[in-house]
């Protein structure tokens, strides 16, 4: 969500006139955008504008920015923290929560005539503003020509215990569909092939504010639920080959779903599914509002549909009270679910959030030891999940030369998994080839492009 949401920011600062550096050293405006969902996470954010506003006021060392006159800070960081952000970094110029990214090539303007200290926090409720990806945020923004990020569904309701994005991203706040709807024909008429809907729990979309009018929906309403819904409205752009979303909640991961899956070909088989932990006393404690049981249902509805389904998931270890047998569960519901990829987080408490009353008392190293545990685990699984397609043809989205052998190429499949291949012929970035795969790793396939 944040890379989406720097893309518009430079797409809004392009339209406002200013030209963007090549790079650190040659800008004179840098903002940060800084994420406060774990507290390391928020301690780089602020490490990095702090080395900023020194490198402004001449005492910089650590830093390459010789040029900057002016540092803002966006992001969930500066709801968190408020006016005491001019506590921590009294050299910043600007600081702007989220939904009021829109005010931000204003904001540059009054630093630019002498101002500072300028604090815009948003309230809970608020109807966001520069939100829109433009075509031209897509070419010329972070990500890649073909593939655009589009923000549906803003804030989040669910208030688990340990999560402090309900506090400093607000009220959910579903866009109205006719406008995503035109945004995507738009990228697709500038070339963009794939789009990744993002919501922090986008399968909400719809269900807090209508998202259309009863008699101008998205869609001929084959659907019940708003957000098949608006999958459905998207299926018919011409030009659109790939649609992702990202996140759910299992909640979300209903029948109706699945059936989406079923008959929108454009949806990619791949669901980034959370399940926090597989202990039922941890995730009644976490406020999940589901059990293990109903969990391994929603992933086992994914399989069955597709046995080749990718399921992604996000595990927190050390959260207050996990006792070992609890987070042995975690590590069999891991396998239980064959995740296909894992994030492990470290729990760390959050200010203001329900867990960070009880006492944090797993300690750092069995917090690590875990982690580890884990993270070796999903590497075998991984590898494992990986050998069941050596063979097996992927449509692939070619994005360019692969990081780790320039002569080489990468691209994913539906299943968000990266496919690492050699060019052939006149293959270019945004070609969806099909490729067979010859070699498996953990979370990489290797293959050949086959000769259509
Ligand atoms: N500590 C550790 N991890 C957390 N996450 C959210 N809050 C915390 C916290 N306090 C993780 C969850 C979520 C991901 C984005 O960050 O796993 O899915
Ligand atoms: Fe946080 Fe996700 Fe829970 Fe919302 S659903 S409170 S974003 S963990």
């Amino acid at each position: 969500m944040n890379v989406r949401d720097s893309e518009a920011v430079a797409a809004l600062l392009d339209a406002a006139g200013h030209v963007r550096a090549t790079g650190e050293a040659d800008a004179e405006l840098v903002i940060v955008n800084s994420c406060t969902v774990r507290d390391m996470a928020e301690r780089k954010a602020i490490g990095k504008c702090g080395n900023l506003t020194a490198a402004k006021e001449g005492r910089g060392r650590q830093t390459v920015a010789t040029n900057v006159k002016i540092v803002g800070l966006m992001g969930c960081a500066v709801k968190r923290m408020g006016e005491q952000v001019f506590k921590v970094l009294p050299d910043l110029d600007f600081a702007v929560g989220p939904r009021r990214f829109g005010l931000i090539p204003h904001l540059v303007e009054r630093c630019m005539k002498g101002e500072s200290h300028i604090l815009e926090l948003p309230d809970d409720d608020e109807v966001p503003s520069g939100l829109d990806a433009h075509p031209d945020t897509a070419r010329a923004g972070t990500s890649s020509m073909f593939q655009s990020y589009v923000t549906v569904l803003l804030g989040c309701d669910n208030r688990c215990s340990y999560c402090i994005v309900p506090d400093v991203r607000g009220h959910e706040y579903s866009r109205p569909a006719r406008e995503i709807i035109a945004e995507v024909r738009a990228l697709a008429e500038g070339g963009v092939k794939e789009v990744c809907l993002l919501g922090q729990s986008v399968l909400r979309y719809g269900m807090r504010n209508k998202a259309w009018n009863d008699d101008d929906p998205p869609s001929p309403g084959g659907y019940m639920e708003p957000f098949p819904r608006l999958l459905e409205g998207l299926q018919s752009i011409a030009g659109l080959e790939r649609i992702r979303f990202t996140s759910a909640h299992p909640k979300g991961c209903t029948e109706e779903l699945v059936r989406a899956y079923r008959t929108f070909p454009k949806v990619c088989r791949h669901l980034h599914l959370p399940v926090q932990s597989g202990s039922d006393k941890v995730l009644l404690e976490m406020g999940r509002h589901y059990t293990r049981a109903e969990y391994l249902d929603a992933v086992k509805r994914l399989h069955d549909f597709d046995p080749e389904f990718s399921v992604t998931s996000d595990v927190i270890v050390g959260y207050p009270g996990e006792t070992e047998s609890d987070f042995e569960q975690t590590r069999s519901l891991m396998e239980e679910a064959s995740f296909d990829n894992a994030f492990v987080f470290k729990y760390s408490p959050r200010p203001g959030t329900r867990s960070a009353l009880l006492p944090d008392d797993v300690p750092t190293a069995e917090k690590e030891r875990r982690n580890q545990v884990l993270l070796a685990d999903q590497e075998i699984r991984g590898q494992r999940r990986n050998e069941r397609l050596v063979g097996s043809v992927r449509k692939v989205l070619v994005e360019g030369a692969s990081i780790r052998n320039p002569r080489r190429w990468s691209g994913r499949d539906s299943g968000n998994r990266i496919v690492v291949f050699e060019p052939i012929g006149r293959i270019l970035p945004g070609d969806i080839v099909d490729v067979r795969i010859t070699d498996a790793h953990p979370q990489t396939l290797i293959g050949k492009i086959e000769n259509t």
